[in-house]
C-alpha cells in the first residue's frame, strides 16, 4: 500500500515537475568521467565478465575493510560482504531473521518497513527525538526483540542524527541485552562538519553495519555491503548465493579500480560535502521565506530536511501540489501504521539551486488557498 502511493504519484510526474519527493543525488556531481575511464580500463579483461565469489571481490573488500580501519574500526576483508545496494543487505539479513519481532525508530525508512513486513518481522517503533531514538522506550523493547534498525547517522526521513552519548547508550543496551543491532550508514559520508563515530564500532560482535556507494559515487552501480563479524555473516552467505550468486561483478570491478586512487575519491567526497551543504543552506532560506510556518530541524549532513505543517493533512496536500507539478513526500509515509500526519520530507540535494527556489514558491501558493 505504501509502496504504491509514492508510485501513484511518481507515475502522475512529467518533465516539468520538480521533485523533493524522492532521495536522489545530485547527478551533476557523479563522477561519470572517472568511472567511464574505470570502466574502459576494466574491461580490457575478460575475467571482468567471469562469474566472481558470491561475498564480493577481494580488492574491493580490502579497500573497504580500509575504510572501517582508518576510522579505528579494525576489520578484515572476511568481515565484508558486498551486496547490491545496503536495500539487499537489509533483505538477506531479514530474510535469514524472519518470523522476529524488530525494535525501529518512529518514522523510520520506507525501504527497510517494507523489507521487514515481506519477511514477517515485526516492528516495534520508538519514537525518534532529535538527539536520536527514545532511550527508555528503546531499553524496554530491546528486551524483548533482542534485535534493532536504526539509521543513525542523518536519518531517512527525518534527517536527524544521533548525540554521542545515545550512541554510547545503545551500545551498552545492546551488549547488556545480548542483541543484535542493523546499523544503516548511507548517509555517514555526507556529514556537513563532522564525522560520528559508527555504534557498530564498539559492538562488533552484535551489529551488522551496512554501507553503500550509492550516495557517494551514484546509485546505478547498486554496489553495498554489510561489516559483520564472521560468525554473523557466515549464515548469510547462503541467502546472497540463491538470491543472486554474487553482486554485479563489472560494477564491482569498476568501483574497484575507481577506488585505486584515493586521494580522487576523497576529493570528490569533500566536493559533495560541501556542495550538499550549500544547497542545504538555500533550501532553508528559502524554506523559511516561503513556508514560515514549517518547523524542522536543521539536518547536520545527509539529503534531508523533515518537519511539520502545522494541521495541515499532508497526503492531501500532495495531491493539490501533484496538480501544480511540484512534489514531496508527505509524513505519512514512513510510519507503519495509517496515522494521518502534517508531517513532509523535502529532498535538497537532486533538485537545480533555480528549482528549489520555484518549487517552493510554488506550494506557498497552493497552501495559501489549500
Ligand atoms: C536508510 C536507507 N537505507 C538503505 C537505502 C538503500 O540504498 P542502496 O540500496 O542504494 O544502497 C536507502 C536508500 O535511499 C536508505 O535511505
Amino acid at each position: 500500500m505504501k509502496r504504491s502511493f509514492i508510485r501513484e504519484i511518481l507515475e502522475h510526474t512529467n518533465n516539468n515537475t520538480i521533485s523533493f519527493a524522492g532521495g536522489l543525488p545530485d547527478q551533476s556531481l557523479f563522477p561519470t568521467a572517472d568511472l567511464q575511464q574505470s570502466a574502459n580500463r576494466v574491461l580490457k579483461h575478460n575475467a571482468t565478465l567471469q562469474y566472481t565469489k558470491s561475498t564480493g571481490i577481494d580488492s574491493l573488500k580490502e579497500k573497504i575493510a580500509q575504510f572501517y580501519c582508518e576510522e579505528g574500526f579494525p576489520t578484515k576483508p572476511d568481515n565484508i560482504m558486498i551486496t547490491s545496494g545496503s536495500q539487499q543487505a537489509l533483505d538477506i539479513i531479514s530474510r535469514y531473521n524472519n518470523n522476529k519481532t524488530i525494535t525501529i525508530e518512529s518514522p523510520s525508512y520506507l525501504g527497510a518497513i517494507n523489507v521487514f513486513n515481506l519477511n514477517n518481522i515485526k516492528q516495534k517503533s520508538i519514537i525518534l527525538e532529535d538527539d536520536g531514538i527514545n532511550l527508555k522506550g528503546f531499553k524496554s523493547s530491546i528486551k524483548d526483540t533482542k534485535f534493532s534498525y536504526l539509521i543513525p547517522d542523518f536519518q531517512n526521513p527525518t534527517g536527524k542524527t544521533y548525540s554521542k552519548e545515545k550512541r554510547e547508550q545503545i551500545a551498552t543496551m545492546i551488549k547488556e541485552n545480548d542483541a543484535i543491532l542493523i546499523e544503516d550508514s548511507p548517509y555517514s559520508e555526507l556529514y556537513f562538519d563532522t564525522r560520528n563515530t559508527m555504534i557498530s564500532s564498539t559492538i562488533p560482535n552484535n551489529s551488522f553495519h551496512l554501507g553503500s556507494f550509492s550516495k557517494t559515487l551514484a546509485p546505478s552501480l547498486r554496489i553495498g555491503w554489510i561489516r559483520a563479524s564472521k560468525e554473523l555473516l557466515e549464515p548469510l552467505i547462503s541467502y546472497k548465493e540463491a538470491m543472486d550468486l554474487h553482486t554485479n561483478g563489472l560494477s564491482q570491478y569498476i568501483v574497484d579500480d575507481y577506488l585505486n586512487d584515493m586521494d580522487k575519491y576523497k576529493r570528490h567526497l569533500e566536493v559533495i560535502r560541501e556542495q550538499y551543504k550549500i544547497k542545504m543552506l538555500i533550501f532553508k532560506e528559502q524554506l523559511d521565506h516561503y513556508l514560515p510556518t514549517f518547523e524542522y530541524c536543521e539536518p547536520k549532513g545527509g539529503m534531508f530536511i523533515y518537519g511539520k505543517l502545522p494541521n495541515i493533512d499532508t497526503s492531501s496536500f500532495i495531491r493539490e501540489c501533484l496538480k501544480h507539478e511540484v512534489i514531496f513526500v508527505p509524513g505519512s509515509e514512513f510510519y507503519s501504521d495509517d496515522s494521518v500526519s502534517d508531517e513532509i520530507r523535502f529532498n535538497f540535494t537532486h533538485t537545480s539551486i533555480q528549482d528549489i527556489k520555484k518549487g517552493l514558491a510554488k506550494i506557498a501558493k497552493i497552501l495559501k488557498t489549500f
